[in-house]
């Protein structure tokens, strides 16, 4: 295994966690290069459930090297809480193992509230956004105001960052939004009490991955949130704040976009969605129920129920060509078990004409009409299958028409939540 990179080739939640915990066995050192702890990655080992949110999940194998880059935004007392569960659970999170970009920007208290006060004024039209204050973190990054990881080892930078910030924000609260303002001081006394707790995980990530990359070690990229929630080439205005793409872990750990090697999109058997936007295949009947209660299909950041649907490859092949994939891990194919027939979207109508793949003006993919192909479903349990053989004709079959539809190699199938529960196909 070369340097790998793992996208969501979806809209988020396709169960990235699982397949990071377990390429990391073969990887040395796990990055994490956008997002933040909008993310929520659910892993199970040995019936144990860990959701992590900001902290890569290769910190769940012992003696992998776990770092945060650049192209993160950090909310510090989440980094924190995180590391006192994972010390209480016995995992090392010592800063010999866990490093944090001195350039990631920080979520700041006025992050969030922001991020919430935006939602609610924008009644009827809300994002449905996870409201840990990702959007208004990624703006003061772009407007040049943002308080970064490294700033805290100067107490007077981050007093006149905070105070410089505040000046614009509260009055944007007060006037706009009418919220409380946030309080300069007690914002800059509680990040400056906490401080000594952060700044020794400060690493040059960009220099510990090129390091290891010298030294042949594997490294692993492990993106967040989906491909179609991508800040450009998502479905804008209903994405997130960040370059999910795989190219982004070039410029969001630091290093060249010769470092990346292979990609692996993980695709969820079938669709899911939290928050708003367009999903042409999206089902609001019995089948879309069944799909959400047998896959536990509940935002793991905020509970939120997810929007379900069937396997859409348009979406599909859009990630093909956003990331050059060269495997797919197809997780979840358990779920779909006892559902008579199996309908994957295959191409759109809109406006008399067929489509290959997702129109781009805005607004164009609200106005898509579904073509599906119909597949026989299949009523084994295939949750303790470890190889393609001893899977279903049915399985197989439908795994076989996503590689044609997509054009990539199904490497990966997950039949359950638990390590375990993992068919991993020789090339
Ligand atoms: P934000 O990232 O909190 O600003 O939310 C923007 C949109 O991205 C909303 O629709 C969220 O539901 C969605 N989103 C953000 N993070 C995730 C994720 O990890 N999984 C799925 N959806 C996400």
């Amino acid at each position: 295994m070369a340097n790998t990179v793992i996208i969501g080739a979806q809209w988020g939640d396709e169960g990235k966690g699982k397949i990071v915990d377990m390429l990391s066995a073969q990887s040395q050192v796990v990055v994490r290069f956008q997002g933040g702890n909008n993310a929520g990655h659910t892993i199970k080992v040995n019936g144990k459930e860990t959701i992590l949110h900001l902290i890569p999940s290769g910190i769940l194998h012992e003696g992998k090297r776990c770092l945060i880059g650049n192209g993160v935004v950090l909310d510090p007392d989440v980094f924190l809480e995180e590391v006192d569960a994972l010390a209480a659970q016995g995992v090392d999170v010592s800063p010999e193992r866990l490093g944090i970009s001195p350039k990631t920007h920080l979520i700041l208290p006025y992050h969030k509230t922001l991020d919430k006060a935006r939602e609610a004024k924008r009644a009827g039209k809300k994002i449905g956004t996870t409201g840990r204050g990702i959007g208004p973190c990624y703006e003061d990054k772009a407007a040049r105001v943002g308080l970064r990881a490294g700033d805290l080892l100067q107490p007077d930078l981050v007093r006149a960052k905070v105070r410089h910030a505040l000046q614009e924000k509260n009055v944007l609260l007060r006037e706009l939004y009418k919220y409380d303002p946030v309080d300069e001081q007690e914002v800059c006394d509680h990040l400056l009490s906490i401080a000594p707790r952060i700044t020794p995980y400060l690493t040059d990530v960009s220099a510990a991955v090129q390091e290891a990359d010298d030294k042949g070690q594997n490294v692993l990229f492990e993106g967040a949130q989906g491909i179609h929630l991508d800040i450009d080439h998502g479905t804008y205005p209903f994405v997130t704040s960040s370059n999910t793409v795989a190219g982004n872990a070039a410029a969001g750990a630091g290093v060249g976009p010769r470092t990346l090697n292979s990609i692996v999109g993980i695709v969820k058997a079938y669709t899911t969605r939290v928050g708003s936007g367009p999903f042409p295949s999206e089902l609001e009947d019995d089948t879309g129920r069944y799909l959400r209660t047998n896959g536990h299909e509940f935002g793991a950041t905020t509970g939120r129920p997810r929007r379900c649907g069937w396997l859409d490859v348009v979406i599909l092949r859009e990630t093909v060509r956003l990331c050059s994939l060269t495997d797919i891990a197809l997780t979840k194919l358990d779920v779909l078990q006892n559902l008579p027939e199996l309908n994957i979207c295959v191409a759109y109508e809109l406006d008399g004409k067929r489509l290959d793949y997702p129109p781009q003006g805005e607004g164009d993919l609200a106005r898509v009409t579904p073509v599906y192909e119909t597949l026989p479903g299949f009523v084994e349990d295939i949750s303790g299958c470890r190889s393609m053989e001893e899977l279903p004709e049915n399985v197989r079959a439908y795994v076989r028409r996503i590689e044609e539809l997509v054009g990539v190699r199904v490497s990966i199938v997950s039949v359950g939540a638990d390590r375990e529960q993992t068919i991993v196909r020789q090339a």
